[in-house]
């Protein structure tokens, strides 16, 4: 018997990276972890109940949405951690980059938000995670199309938060610094001035140790937002 035993978690974008920390950490802590991105496989693997699926699409997101009530019942909280990254000048930016961008980080968030929150409602009850980023609140060079996103994200975070106040469902912005995984490839940042290199990075562990502290506090503490990065 552990902490969140009992609990169902849904997290999004888990098949790598700080996803798959996150649901590692809470199956760990005893809770029912559905894990949602395009690369799983459907079924129970390792514990996990695995649903693929492109959160930018809303039929996929809805079909998740249904099977996870179906099998597992409303979940206790949901972690919105899927995205996409890309650095370049805003005249190297095409329009479809922006584009996809906001379809990943912005309007994927919102689908998993309309998919999950409205039972989580009618039962009064659950936290909702949505992974932002210090470029949610920090302007950086070159970062046009993600900074955009990011900053939607945090808005949408506030907003839900305000909407669903009083409700019994809680919302918490997390927004960690540079985290060393695959999302750095193409920008290289061993090799690249102004980067950070990634052994100085957070690990995607240190953003699943902040996510269990959300999920672990009492139902009438709400963290509005949680900032981590490198020392
Ligand atoms: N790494 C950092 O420095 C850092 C810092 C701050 C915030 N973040 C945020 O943390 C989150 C996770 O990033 P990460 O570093 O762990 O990146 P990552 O290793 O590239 O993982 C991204 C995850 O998102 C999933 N995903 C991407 N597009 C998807 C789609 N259309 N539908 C479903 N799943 C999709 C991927 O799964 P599939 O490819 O299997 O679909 C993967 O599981 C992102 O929101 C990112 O913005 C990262």
């Amino acid at each position: 018997m552990t902490q969140l035993s009992g609990k169902v978690i849904v997290v999004t974008g888990a098949s790598r990276g700080i996803g798959l920390a996150v649901a590692v950490r809470l199956r760990d802590e005893g809770a029912t972890v559905a894990r949602l991105a395009r690369t799983l496989r459907a079924g129970w693997h390792e514990g996990f109940l695995d649903l693929p699926c492109d959160l930018t699409q809303e039929q996929d997101v809805d079909h998740a949405s249904g099977q996870i009530g179906g099998q597992l019942g409303t979940p206790d909280v949901v972690v919105s951690n899927a995205g996409a990254f890309m650095l370049a000048p805003l005249e190297e930016t095409e329009p479809s980059d922006f584009d996809t961008q906001l379809a990943v980080n912005l309007r994927a968030p919102f689908l998993v938000a309309r998919a999950f929150l409205p039972s989580m409602r009618r039962e009064g009850r659950g936290l909702h995670i949505s992974v932002g980023s210090i470029s949610d609140h920090h302007a950086f060079p070159e970062n046009a199309a993600y900074g955009a996103s990011k900053f939607g994200l945090r808005g949408l975070h506030e907003i839900l938060r305000e909407e669903y106040r009083g409700s019994g469902v809680r919302c918490s912005l997390i927004s960690p610094g540079p985290v060393d995984t695959r999302m750095w490839d193409r920008a290289d940042p061993d090799a690249t001035p102004g980067l950070m290199p990634r052994k100085d990075m957070l690990k995607p562990d240190d953003v699943a140790e902040a996510v269990a502290f959300l999920v672990t506090r009492p139902p009438h503490v709400e963290v509005d937002w949680l900032r981590i990065g490198p020392a």
